[in-house]
């Protein structure tokens, strides 16, 4: 193995705070590894099952972290600080994540490092990238929608959110109510194919300004369901496809109608997706759009550091390390986590 270069920083980054056991090993702002192990229990289910997944992150983050050093080459011994997720989350899925971090960082002799898990979603835009503020990110997960500004690494604002479901509940929910299994997002991606996303015509949420509202939407499907049934028992088996395209197209438009109202209205010309939302095609094909029609400058991170992941947590680590921003072993970890630049 190679000496280590003094300037280089070795960050393990630890995310479990739904439903996927991930760890990644960064040197500097390059990912030398990013293992997710993720959880099937769930899929029957419609939605995460708080006490399975903290079960499973249990029998899951041993493994992870050995597979991940296996891959990175590095020794243990190697690593300069240990990121986790703070919060947002589930409970027990946090603590299973911080306990071990925190263990970890006694027997390493290494310090700690708390990280946000939306401030992190974010912060996934930098790997291999070297950072170019400010921008305008919007963030679309299972449990937030946010459109926020970046206008430093320790500099991030909420300009806009959901005032009740995110866009991936709202993919979550239509994809249960589609019989599909969860997590709904990609369920409904695969289903599209060869849909069209004009069949049925959902009303789009009347909300002003930058904020975001999918609970109407969500009704508006569920009842489109309910009353074409009573007709048709098979109406959504002979319409999966058009449904599925529907629903996808909508969910996507309303995104991207906020984004151009905050491009126009902040000025910002840079502008970067993340979340697990982030991961879906038709969602990625359409912000590239905006480089054309809107004159932005686009970063889309990879697939795997959109869906949750150990090298977002990594590269957020990787930032605090460089600005000697550690906590101590007592940190609490917090379900309910807000970033610290509010609207
Ligand atoms: O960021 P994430 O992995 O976890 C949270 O922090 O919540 O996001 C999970 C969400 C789920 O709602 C899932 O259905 C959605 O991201 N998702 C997708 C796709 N992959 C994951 N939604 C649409 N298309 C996808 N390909
Ligand atoms: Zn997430």
């Amino acid at each position: 193995m190679s000496a280590k270069v003094s300037k280089d920083i070795i960050i393990l980054g630890i995310e479990a705070s739904c439903d996927d056991t991930s760890i990644a090993i960064l040197r500097n702002n390059q990912i030398l590894a990013n293992i997710v192990a993720n959880q099937e229990v769930h899929n029957e289910f419609g939605g995460v099952v708080p006490e399975l997944a903290s079960r499973e992150h249990q029998k899951n983050i041993i493994p992870t972290i050995s597979l991940a050093i296996q891959k990175s080459g590095i020794n243990m011994k190697d690593i300069d600080g240990i990121a986790f997720t703070k919060g947002p989350g589930l409970m027990g899925s946090l603590l299973v994540g911080s306990s071990f971090a925190k263990s970890l960082a006694i027997a390493l002799k290494k310090p700690l490092i708390s990280i946000n898990h939306m401030e992190a979603h974010v912060l996934a835009n930098l790997i291999d990238h070297n950072p170019d503020f400010p921008f305008i990110c919007l963030t679309v997960s299972g449990g937030h929608t946010q459109i926020v500004i970046v206008k430093d690494i320790h500099d991030i604002k909420i300009i806009g959110e959901t005032l009740d479901d995110s866009a991936g509940e709202t993919f979550d929910k239509c994809a249960k109510m589609l019989g599909l299994n969860y997590p709904g997002g990609p369920e409904i991606e695969k289903k599209s194919l060869g849909g069209n996303p004009k069949a049925f015509d959902f009303t789009f949420p009347k909300v002003d300004g930058l904020n975001f509202s999918f609970s109407g939407l969500k009704t508006n499907f569920m009842q489109l369901i309910q009353k074409k049934s009573i007709k048709n028992t098979h109406f959504i088996n002979n319409n999966i496809k058009d449904l599925c395209a529907s629903i996808q197209y909508t969910i996507i438009q309303i995104l991207i109608q906020k984004l151009k109202i905050a491009i126009q209205k902040h000025n910002i010309h840079k502008i970067a997706i993340s979340g697990g939302v982030a991961a879906n095609e038709e969602f990625r094909r359409s912000i590239n759009n905006l480089q054309e029609s809107h004159g932005v400058n686009i970063t889309i991170p990879k697939k795997e550091y959109s869906t949750d992941n150990g090298a977002m947590i990594a590269i957020a680590g990787y930032y605090k390390y460089k600005m000697q921003q550690f906590c101590n072993i007592s940190e609490n970890v917090d379900p309910r986590y807000k970033l610290q630049y509010q609207l």
